[in-house]
Parts: structure tokens; C-alpha cells; sequence
């Protein structure tokens, strides 16, 4: 290695501001990929990127790198149009385990590759472990595999696939580095464009809850997005969504499992019904399965309404060696935690704001996140029964009901709860919650 590519010597010239070019990044991505760039160089290459930012040069040559930083998936084989979702993050986001099996109910292949919890902000991965046995390490040959058999598959990175992503994802997650855009986009663009995929559709979220809170944030990253995978020939689309409140009404990995049957039992909450709709709609047009959106729609709420999606849910459980007997009794297959406590308004009012980033804190304290990369997440913790805002909370009536293992962490994430929840006595109502299409 030449002096000048020590990386320390990479991470001053970031540090101070400077672009840097195509071997640089290259350099940072094989340091995260091949261990040789120690864990701090990398923490410090990561704080760095988020306080100077990149050029879009920059940006696309991260994103390059870290997409060639593992095999690339081939799914020639899969004859059906592949598209996949992805969102920038949000709390209570559970509409990846929703559209997902609704896509493949209408004649899509979903190859998705997720990721866990980022900073505040839920993981489709963490999710789908709190199924017991549900594996999400598969390797390519089993991915493509299963995508011909069942035309979906929901895994994670491995060893194989974009390694650089895994290994800066958790450093990220634990170093404040989460909220960058630079970073958002490669991390998601890197993953997409491996995954073997034909087009893409983009959730990129706005507001208190989400990793960018400015729209005009989210809408920059949003266009950044679509423009790389423009210039890698996958048609792509961002639909801007708001994450004020948290989106249903738990918070915590098994119970939004829970809830995602409810889903696609066909009586989920308006607000994950409206996003799996938006960003559903846009995947049958991108995969020429439906000519308009008044059809795409109909074809989603058939296929909630005929079982086929909740089918293909447990198809999925069962092909990644879960126990399929969540999906028809989660109550009882689930893991349920120790303490189940209401939180009560004492003098009601109506609700004029749930602060997602606060919820998703208590949630954070419970155990259903993480707080160091190493640490374990707990599946069965978190938050149900929350309130929306805009309806009316009697006097003695329940806010949230916390689910909490953890004794001692108990009074703090009740404490954080109450206090992202905000009662008045004016009507109120939530902003408009499917913004722009980026096309
Ligand atoms: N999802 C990802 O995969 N990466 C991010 O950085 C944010 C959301």
C-alpha cells in the first residue's frame, strides 16, 4: 500500500473536506469488506462522510463499490418481472412484511434484501426473526432458488452479498452516522442493484420519525436515488411518505409481525394500508402488471381480500424455516412479554401528536433495538395499542400498552412514551401522508 492510501490518510482528507476520488472509496470499501481497516477507521471514515457529505460522483462511485463489494445475484432464471421496495427507515414501519407476499399474490417476484435496525428506526430483518426458526441467511443459490419456487424471499447480507453494507450498516447504527444522505443512498442502492432486480420502487420517508426529517432532505435523496439506478438501467421511483406518527399501531419487532397479519387479513390500520397501497400500485406499473393505477389498486385489494397474500405470507415463514403457525395464531406463537402495562391519560383530551422518534426511543429502551452492535434484540418488547392522532382519548383511557421484559427499563421507556404523546382539546389532524412521485 502507498503512504498515501493509509487510512488515515483517506479519512483527513474527507475530514477536511476534500472529494475523494474512485480508488479512495474503493480503498474504504475493501477496509470494510476484507477487514482491514479497523472498526474506528471506519467509524471515523463514517463521521467524517456524515459531517462533509459527498458529491453525487462520490456518492455513485460508494454506491458502485459497495454493490461489487460481494457476488451479484443473477436471477436470469426467474422468469417473472422482479421488483423489489425498499424504505429509508421509519418506526412502525412494517409495510416490507405486507407488500412483499401481496406483490408475489399478484404475479411479481420480490427478491428483497433488507437490512436490521438503523439508528431509531425498525429492521424488516429484526422483524422477521422474532418468527421462531425464520432464517433470513440464505445464500445466493438458495435466494434464486426460492424465488422460482414461490416467486419471494426476504433475506439479509451476507458474507456473499454486498459484505461492505453489513459491516457499515452496524457501525452506523451505533455511531450516530445513520441520518446521512450520502450514506443512505449507497447503503440502499448498493443492496437493490445486486439483488438481481428490473425495476425498484422507493419509500423515502420525511419527517420527525424518519432518518432525514426535512422533505426538501428527503426529496434530494429520493432524486439521488432514482438518478443511479436511471444510469444503472433499473427503472426506479420514489414515493415521499411522512413519518410524523408511527405508522399503525405497535412499535417492537414481534408485534409488528402481529400486525402485518392483521394486514394482510384485510384489517390493518388506514395509515399501513395507504403506504403498502401507494408504493404497490407503483410496482404493478413498473412491472407492466397492471396498465393504470385504478387497476393496480383493484389488484391489490383483491389479493388481501381473497387470502392470497396472507398464503403467500406463510409460503415464505415455511420456505425460510419459520414456523408457519404464526400466521394463523400469532397470540400463541409468538414470544409475549413478561410485563404488559397501559399507559393511561388520567384526564383524556384529544391527540394532537405521537412523536414517532420519541415512541421509537421507548422502544429503543425496552430492548427492541439495539444499542451496541453486538447487542441482542429482544423480540417480544415494544409498544401496541397507540394511539393516532386526531381521535379522542376518554378520561382513564389507555395511550399505549407497553410489553417490557426488563424491569428496570420499564419506568424510563413509560416516562419517554408519555412524553412523546401529546393530548389536547382542539380537533387535530395529521398531515397528508403519501406525498410526491419521483420519477
Ligand atoms: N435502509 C438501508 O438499507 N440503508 C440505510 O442507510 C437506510 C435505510
Amino acid at each position: 500500500m502507498s503512504p498515501a492510501r493509509f487510512p488515515q490518510h483517506v479519512i483527513a482528507k474527507k475530514r477536511d473536506g476534500r472529494a475523494l476520488d474512485r480508488g479512495e472509496i474503493a480503498d474504504f470499501v475493501r477496509g470494510a469488506t476484507d477487514g482491514s481497516w479497523a472498526d474506528y477507521q471506519l467509524s471515523a471514515m463514517l463521521m467524517a462522510i456524515f459531517l462533509r457529505g459527498m458529491t453525487a460522483e462520490e456518492t455513485a462511485a460508494l454506491t458502485d463499490a459497495m454493490m461489487r463489494s460481494g457476488t451479484m445475484a443473477d436471477l436470469a432464471s426467474v422468469r417473472l418481472p422482479k421488483v423489489d421496495k425498499h424504505s429509508t427507515g421509519g418506526v412502525g414501519d412494517k409495510v416490507s412484511l405486507v407488500l412483499a407476499p401481496l406483490m408475489a399474490a399478484c404475479g411479481i417476484a420480490v427478491p428483497m434484501v433488507s437490512g436490521r435496525g438503523l439508528g431509531h428506526t425498525g429492521g424488516t430483518l429484526d422483524k422477521l426473526e422474532s418468527i421462531p426458526g425464520f432464517q433470513v441467511n440464505l445464500s445466493l443459490e438458495e435466494y434464486r432458488r426460492q424465488l422460482e419456487g414461490i416467486g419471494l424471499a426476504l433475506i439479509g447480507q451476507t458474507e456473499q452479498f454486498v459484505p461492505a453494507d453489513r459491516k457499515l450498516y452496524a457501525l452506523r447504527d451505533v455511531t450516530a452516522t445513520s441520518e446521512c444522505q450520502p450514506l443512505i443512498c449507497a447503503s440502499i442502492m448498493a443492496k437493490k442493484l445486486a439483488e438481481g432486480i428490473d425495476a425498484l420502487v422507493l419509500d423515502v420517508k420525511f419527517g420527525a420519525g424518519a432518518l432525514l426529517v426535512e422533505k426538501a432532505a428527503a426529496r434530494e435523496l429520493a432524486r439521488a436515488m432514482v438518478a443511479i439506478g436511471r444510469a444503472m438501467n433499473k427503472p426506479t421511483r420514489a414515493v415521499l411518505t411522512a413519518m410524523d406518527q408511527p405508522l399503525g399501531r405497535t412499535v417492537g419487532n414481534g408485534l409488528e409481525v402481529a400486525e402485518a397479519i392483521v394486514c394482510l387479513r384485510g384489517n390493518g390500520p388506514a395509515d399501513v394500508m395507504a403506504v403498502t397501497y401507494a408504493l404497490g400500485e407503483q410496482m404493478l406499473l413498473l412491472a407492466g402488471v397492471a396498465g393504470t393505477s385504478a387497476e393496480s389498486r383493484k389488484q391489490l385489494e383483491a389479493n388481501i381480500a381473497n387470502g392470497r397474500a396472507l398464503d403467500k405470507f406463510r409460503e415464505l415463514v415455511a420456505a425460510q424455516k419459520g414456523d408457519p403457525r404464526v400466521v394463523d395464531d400469532p397470540a400463541r406463537f409468538l414470544a409475549a412479554a413478561r410485563h404488559q402495562v397501559n399507559l393511561v391519560s388520567r384526564s383524556g383530551g384529544i391527540v394532537q401528536a405521537v412523536d414517532a422518534k420519541g415512541v421509537a426511543l421507548a422502544a429503543l429502551r425496552l430492548g427492541a433495538g439495539r444499542a451496541r452492535a453486538e447487542d441482542k434484540i429482544d423480540p417480544a418488547v415494544g409498544v401496541s395499542q397507540l394511539v393516532k392522532i386526531g381521535e379522542s382519548v376518554p378520561p382513564n383511557g389507555v395511550l399505549a400498552t407497553l410489553h417490557a421484559n426488563d424491569d428496570a427499563a420499564l419506568p424510563e421507556a413509560k416516562a419517554r412514551l408519555e412524553t412523546a404523546i401529546v393530548l389536547g382539546v382542539t380537533p387535530a389532524k395529521a398531515g397528508a401522508l403519501i406525498g410526491e412521485v419521483i420519477e
